[in-house]
């Protein structure tokens, strides 16, 4: 019997509302789990997780469009958020946008048409005396220069095939 994405995603969700425990105090990160995984939370993802904790999918809904690190859009296999706040701007945030746009090959908003990468503006990330800085995914950069940011990428098209390995089989 062929088991479809979504049976796939429906037993995902179940899994981890088994693990965190079926009480909407653990929505976020249930939530952050599909993230990571699938990339986006989808309006299916949102349904199900909904029926899994018995409460409304507005409620899911709301969650996800107000936190900026959840998303119902698909995103690259690596979302690169530069932060913009007040300190990496003045340590040079905007050398860094510009090396970043110049090396993907597109604007903050969007997502390389391979779709490895996707580039966002973040807020305070937290580490403000050694700006600028970013995330890549879960993983916070500090102190950037231009040579700095391209090695970043590189690193991660490099280890690109690792990574999709690791993540169909769940690994992420
Ligand atoms: S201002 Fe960029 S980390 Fe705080």
């Amino acid at each position: 019997m062929l088991v479809s994405e979504q049976d796939v995603l429906k037993q995902d969700i179940a899994a981890w509302v088994k693990h965190y425990g079926k009480d909407r105090c653990y929505l976020i990160p249930i939530l952050q789990e599909i993230h990571r995984k699938y990339h986006q939370c989808s309006e299916f993802a949102m349904q199900v997780v909904a029926d899994e904790l018995d409460i409304h999918p507005v409620e899911v809904y709301s969650v996800v469009s107000f936190y900026s690190f959840l998303s119902h859009d698909t995103h690259g296999k690596y979302v690169v958020r530069l932060c913009r706040t007040i300190s990496c701007d003045m340590a040079g945030k905007d050398q860094i946008a510009n090396q970043l746009v110049s090396d993907l090959g597109v604007d903050f908003g969007e997502t390389t048409p391979d779709g490895k990468f996707t580039l966002e503006w973040t807020n305070c990330l937290g580490a403000c005396d050694q700006g600028p800085a970013m995330l890549v995914n879960e993983t916070l950069y500090v102190g950037l220069t231009p040579e700095k940011v391209h090695e970043i990428l590189e690193t991660c098209r490099r280890t690109f095939g690792v990574y999709a390995l690791q993540n169909k089989e769940g690994h992420a």
